[in-house]
């Protein structure tokens, strides 16, 4: 009762093979003595007939089977009688006809069947291996491993080599909060789960590997959100001798070759590439869904001798006011208008004033405030006509842009702007090398300390240490320093970063410099690689891909739970196998670790 074929590849040609076909049982059904069953394997379903006239033996077994069982049926294949082939099956020409069953296993009846509608999340966690049966699910990990396949293939044919780095690892400067691996033989001590192998591909590169890729796993114990859980995957690349030119095009072909090996689909190269200021500026983001339009648009100098203060002062302290028009939703009602407010303050903004172009009068809260011809000037800025409504946010330009910026988003999903089976890949880049953080009154750097600044700002970096201005201010000269830093951007998600890293000590220690970093310090955090460097550490750079991401976007879910095969809840549980748990007391002994019970 070995297989000789799957379920799903019968087809007209196997008529009157002897075949015999392993896998579950989809469903019975009992029609006047005959009993059909669907049997499903990875590859597809092929219904079993069983007549108890013809093999009572084996019709009395399939009368046994229920859903899910696990069955071996042998018999010839033979064409459907005519007015029963189902169009909807691969395999719906044919049928076998059921001359011997075995059952391999039985089963207890599942928690929700393969065909239901989708069960709730948390019972599909709890039972993955019964929810991975779910065509939608079983597609989703036949498509990861086409695409982690076609990625491994596209590296090794440029000549990549695949390297492994450590699990077990020491605190990088990356970021997130890390998880940490107690260590049995060197008492008190912790290893760390590698938030990236950010820092040991770096030494590859020392090491003069010159072109290393790996599919790598990562850890950041931060909060989980649709797109992030603590444990994912990354396309990991490091190259030597090369630009940033060099890295965006081996990315963008490797973009290109998984699209069109895994869904047949031609992506355009090269992706187009906006910098850090114009995503920002023209989409209020620094991964811009371009999908579809609906720029920010600035209107300060319209508005800023109008008669309303909040525009005014906004425009007077450095700051500015955008619009942007929403096609046909002059009818938005007040409560409409303030679920948009509310939803820009959670991003920041103060508020939103809003103009309702309607048939005879415009609707607006500020409409008082404002000229005629004002009110007319942004609305010829924002090419809105009537039947359009016009929403403003006056702030900071990063409050501006952070706040407008989802208000276009949700406007673009309620509008339905969006297009479908639009594939937007696309680069922002030259980031500022820095980033202000507000609480402390210094820079910090925007991604790791091992980023290069993009070598025609390298004089401004150094002026920031001769200018008069405090480098506690945003204003000073190290704000304006752009880095060799880029991102992948893919339907408004970000699919990657990277950047060209700084490879020498002069520069290192400007770098160092201006985020309050001495020498001596940053060879406390991270002296290993700093001490890898001064043996000749070649020019290089690289990016890393959020595996994870990709490929749910490719395969149109919502969250990337869906393409991990056993990924953690939002609280960073496992329903199915039960962890995090408390360990036995004896082993926390053998760590020397005591725990201190929670305060409740
Ligand atoms: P970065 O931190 O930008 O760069 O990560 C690269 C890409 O990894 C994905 N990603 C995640 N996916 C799922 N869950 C998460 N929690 C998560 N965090 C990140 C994103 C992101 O673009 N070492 C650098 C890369 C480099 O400089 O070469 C790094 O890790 O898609
Ligand atoms: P208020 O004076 O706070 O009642 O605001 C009057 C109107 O202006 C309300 O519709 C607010 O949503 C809007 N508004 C307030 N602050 C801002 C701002 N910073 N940008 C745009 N509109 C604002």
């Amino acid at each position: 009762m070995k297989r000789t074929h799957h379920c799903g590849e019968l087809q007209a040609e196997n008529i009157d093979e002897e075949v015999v076909v392993n896998g579950w049982v989809q469903s019975t059904r009992d029609h006047g003595g005959v009993i059909f069953i669907d049997l499903r394997d990875r590859s597809g379903i092929v219904q079993c007939v069983f007549n108890p006239e013809i093999q009572p033996d084996a019709h009395t077994i399939a009368q046994e089977a229920r859903n899910e069982w696990v069955l071996a049926v042998r018999g010839p294949v033979r064409r459907r009688p005519e007015g029963t082939e189902n169009l909807k099956l691969d395999t719906g020409l044919v049928e076998v006809v059921g001359q011997r069953i075995e059952v391999l296993n039985a089963a207890k009846t599942p928690p929700f069947g393969v065909d239901d509608a989708e069960p709730e999340e948390l019972t599909r966690l709890r039972y993955r291996y019964l929810d991975l049966r779910r065509p939608r699910m079983a597609n989703n990990l036949k498509l990861r491993h086409e695409v982690t396949k076609s990625v491994r293939e596209f590296f090794y044919a440029e000549g990549f080599y695949e390297v492994e780095t450590p699990m077990l690892w020491k605190s990088t400067p990356e970021g997130a909060r890390e998880f940490v691996v107690p260590s049995r033989l060197v008492p008190e001590s912790f290893f760390v789960l590698p938030q990236s192998p950010q820092l040991c591909k770096q030494l590859l590169m020392v090491a003069g590997v010159e072109k290393y890729f790996q599919i790598a796993r990562c850890f950041r114990d931060e909060d989980s959100r649709a797109d992030r859980q603590p444990e994912f995957t990354q396309i990991d690349v490091e190259m030597s001798f090369v630009d940033q030119d060099d890295i965006l095009d081996t990315t963008e072909r490797m973009c290109a070759q998984i699209m069109k090996q895994s869904l047949g689909v031609d992506v355009p190269l090269p992706f187009p590439r906006y910098t850090y200021a114009e995503a920002r500026a023209r989409w209020g983001s620094d991964k811009p869904d371009t999908r579809f339009a609906m720029e920010l648009v600035d209107v300060s100098d319209i508005v800023q001798n109008s008669g309303f203060k909040v525009f005014q002062n906004a425009v007077a302290s450095g700051g500015q006011v955008k619009a942007l028009n929403a096609p046909g939703c002059a009818s938005y009602t007040r409560k409409d208008i303030d679920d948009l407010i509310g939803l820009s303050k959670q991003f920041g903004a103060k508020g939103i004033a809003s103009w309702a172009l309607g048939e005879s009068e415009i609707k607006s809260q500020v409409a008082k405030f404002l000229t005629k011809e004002q009110m007319q000037g942004i609305f010829e800025r924002v090419g809105a006509q009537t039947g359009d409504l016009v929403l403003a946010v006056a702030d900071t330009p990063e409050v501006v842009a952070e706040s407008l910026g989802r208000i276009r988003l949700e406007m673009g999903k309620r509008l339905e702007m969006i297009p479908d089976g639009a594939w937007d890949f696309h680069w922002v880049v030259d980031f500022p090398l820095f980033g202000w953080n507000d609480k402390e009154h210094r820079y910090d750097p925007m991604h790791h300390p091992f980023c290069a600044p993009n070598p025609d700002d390298i004089q401004l970096l150094k002026d920031g240490y001769n200018t008069d201005t405090e480098p506690g201010h945003r204003d000073h000269p190290w704000g304006k320093v752009r880095a060799t830093l880029y991102d992948l951007v893919l339907n408004g998600y970000e699919i990657g970063g990277g950047s060209i890293r700084t490879h020498r000590r002069d520069l290192q220690e400007l770098v160092f410099g201006a985020i309050g970093l001495d020498f001596d310090h940053a060879k406390e955090r991270f002296g290993f690689l700093l001490e890898a460097f001064e043996y000749g550490a070649p020019p290089h750079g690289g990016i890393a891909c959020g595996l994870d991401r990709i490929i749910a976007i490719m395969a149109r879910s919502d969250s990337i739970r869906d393409v991990i095969a056993f990924p953690k809840t939002a609280t960073f549980t496992c329903p199915l196998s039960g962890a995090p748990t408390p360990v036995d007391r004896k082993a926390l002994d053998e760590l020397h670790i005591a725990t201190v019970p929670m305060a409740v």
